[in-house]
């Protein structure tokens, strides 16, 4: 299938930041082949949609979340981190079962197709239903099994790790790659995570790991080990290996110069750090250093949406306010955090940027908004002015999976009954 998109403002979120006006974009197969100037073409398309009065942008990538707690949302709200999650999330998620996975993950998948997310990375269980959800929506995803190294099922996590990268690694034409995903250091033991660092040697898939996400999370490690999380997780090897550090709130100078010398990459998650009233992570001394830092709305249960549109604008102005200086973060900055950036964290090497060779996954909005009139600055009116629902047409490896707003590959009215259904049945007291 060959499509071209026609005379829209395009911005391509390359490293040199260019905005083509009236731009077209072919789309051959799953692939960009041009981007440039309009041109008057002497060859066929299967498609050509009209760009006129619109802006074309790459689709965004959640580089943090999971996607199955959209059925907790707004069930556990206004409480700190370690009530929210030992009192009222995991006595819930116990008793999850595989087809609560798979709908609220395909709720998820709605939110974020129709809020112009096209890749999502996730950490959660049954993930083999998360990654069927993907699957047939169309949609790119970054999985892992979550790993937690205390109990009686620590041993069993490694083994369904083992067999769901084998089983998922490049499954759905490619879009959907793996990782290894220990929870977190105050969940995963050195000894433990030295079982995911032989897992890891053995599959080469990336790890991604909650990491310093609270100053209560810090303390009970110093307690413990007489050192900081990130300097734990060097001490044990972890870090030489390529990791996807979710949160990085609460680091100290030294932390963040490990991050830097070991190439982690770090996911920014402004919108369940506020909530959770964890904090506001270092991002400005992170970027400064040359650390990549990508976007993500983490659960819904913590955030309460999955709109990466709200969680730019989150990045934009948080540091700003915190430190006075409204130079920090730019709009160019956030933007590229929540598509090449992200992409980049995610290990992702074709994806966040439109340029011929990278894969079609493209958002196109309708610019003829009273909130993005005038258009003076493109990248300015993502960041800070443009909603969801401005959002005409997403399109993920070539194929246009949402269009006027609506779901291509998607029964919203299903997805949202078996949603509902599922939730009110997991909250009763009496369910299991
Ligand atoms: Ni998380």
């Amino acid at each position: 299938m060959n499509i071209l998109l026609r005379g829209a403002a395009v911005v391509t979120v390359n490293e040199k930041r260019e905005i083509i006006s009236g731009g077209d974009i072919v789309v051959e197969g799953e692939k960009i082949s041009y981007v440039g100037p309009h041109k008057e073409w002497d060859r066929s398309f299967d498609r050509i949609i009209d760009g006129t009065g619109r802006m074309v942008a790459p689709g965004f990538v959640n580089a943090h979340g999971h996607a199955a707690m959209s059925l907790l949302r707004s069930y556990a709200d206004d409480v700190p981190l370690m009530y929210w999650l030992e009192k009222r999330i995991w006595p819930i998620e116990a008793k999850l079962k595989r087809e609560d996975v798979y709908w609220g993950t395909m709720l998820a998948i709605l939110e974020m197709l129709k809020s112009g997310t096209t890749t999502f990375v996730d950490m959660y269980f049954f993930m083999d239903q998360v990654a069927e959800a993907a699957e047939e929506a169309g949609m790119r995803a970054v999985l892992a099994r979550g790993l937690v190294g205390i109990g009686h099922l620590a041993e069993k996590g490694l083994d369904e790790s083992k067999q769901f990268v084998r089983d998922w690694q490049g499954r759905g034409q490619g879009r959907i790659t793996t990782m290894l995903g220990p929870h977190a250091p105050y969940t995963c033991p050195p000894e433990y995570l030295k079982k995911v660092i032989a897992l890891q040697e053995e599959l080469s898939v990336p790890i991604h790991i909650h990491i310093s996400e609270t100053l209560d999370e810090v303390n009970r490690i110093k307690e413990q080990y007489g050192v900081s999380p990130v300097v734990l997780l060097r001490d044990t090897g972890l870090l030489t290996r390529p990791v996807l550090a979710a949160h990085c709130v609460h680091l100290s100078g030294e932390d963040m110069d490990i991050l830097r010398d070991y190439g982690v990459h770090v996911a920014h998650n402004p919108g369940s750090n506020l909530k959770l009233g964890s904090g506001i992570a270092p991002v400005p001394d992170l970027l400064a250093r040359g650390v990549t830092v990508g976007l993500g709305t983490d659960g819904a249960a913590s955030n309460n949406n999955l709109d990466m549109m709200e969680e730019m604008r989150l990045a934009a102005l948080l540091h700003k306010g915190s430190r006075m200086d409204p130079t920090l973060i730019t709009a160019d900055d956030a933007l590229a955090m929540a598509t090449r950036e992200s992409a980049k964290a995610a290990f992702l090497a074709d994806v966040g940027v439109v340029a011929p060779g990278m894969k079609a996954d493209l958002i196109m909005i309708d610019l003829n908004r009273p909130h993005l009139v005038p258009q003076h600055n493109l990248t300015a009116h993502l960041v800070y002015a443009a909603q969801p629902g401005d959002i005409t047409l997403v399109m993920v490896d070539g194929k246009v999976l949402v269009e006027d707003g609506k779901p291509t590959t998607l029964d919203e009215e299903k997805i949202l009954f078996q949603a509902q259904q599922r939730a009110i049945h997991l909250v009763k007291p009496d369910s299991n």
